[in-house]
């Protein structure tokens, strides 16, 4: 695997798709794709502090995967709490600090304390920011985020004239992370699926065939070598 370079982009987000069609393809229910992507996400994680990737953010799950089957939401849900009781004290252990974005208030308060106490647990921690977006939206947390600063300015805690873009990412669920240098999508769509609307900006965009739970650690590392490849330009004019 290659080491970590001068280039390698601090924070990666990804959007991880297509476990549903990994597991119609072998005739499975989708749910054993979900598993498998669970998988994927332990192996990604690790590679990261080799890769240079100090922020990692991932979509598991989006304010439209509610659309879905009941079965399916449920399986899903039932894998998350899953994946932390089984997986928090590796987390720990490999310094990884977990934050969750999104809105908390649809979520069974039994998953929410324990994405609380896995926030609690790993907050010293500082090695690899993992954060996991569930019940997730970019135009919903855009509408939480202008909602609590209405509030300030209607407290008169904050000015009209204060209101910058400077100032609205404080109020974003993501407040505590700088923006994406890259966005990696899975399984072939070039969408951003309501995924990081104002944070990437700016962001790189790389679209890979692969499903996500054959998404290895490996072509991950080649992902990011092809983002050093490239020049970044903010809007301005290249040297
Ligand atoms: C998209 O594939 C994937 C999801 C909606 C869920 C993502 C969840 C995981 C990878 C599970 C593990 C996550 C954690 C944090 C442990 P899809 O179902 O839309 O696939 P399809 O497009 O082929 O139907």
């Amino acid at each position: 695997m290659t080491g970590p370079s001068s280039t390698s982009p601090a924070h990666v987000a990804v959007i991880m798709d297509g476990n549903g069609r990994w597991a119609q393809m072998r005739g499975r229910p989708r749910l054993v794709g979900h598993h498998a992507g669970a998988r994927r996400v332990k192996e990604i994680v690790r590679a990261c502090p080799d890769l240079g990737v100090k922020y990692l953010t991932i979509f598991a799950f989006s304010t439209e995967n509610w659309k879905r089957t009941q079965a399916e939401v449920a399986g899903l849900m039932s894998l998350f709490k899953r994946y932390i009781r089984r997986e928090a004290q590796a987390l720990f252990e490999e310094g990884v600090r977990v934050r969750f974005i999104g809105d908390r208030v649809r979520l069974e308060p039994a998953l929410v304390d324990q994405m609380d106490s896995l926030e609690l647990m790993t907050a010293e921690n500082d090695r690899v920011h993992l954060t996991i977006a569930l019940n997730y939206g970019g135009r919903d947390e855009v509408a939480r985020a202008t909602r609590r600063l209405a509030q300030d300015v209607a407290a008169g805690r904050l000015r009209p004239g204060e209101v910058t873009d400077q100032t609205l990412p404080r109020y974003l669920d993501t407040y505590f992370l700088p923006d994406p240098d890259l966005v990696i999508r899975t399984s072939g769509e070039a969408r951003i699926s309501n995924f990081l609307l104002w944070q990437s900006a700016y962001s790189e965009y790389e679209f890979v065939d692969t499903l996500w739970p054959d998404f290895t650690a490996q072509e991950f590392a080649r992902v990011l070598g092809r983002f050093g490849q490239r020049e970044r330009r903010f809007g301005a004019i290249p040297a």
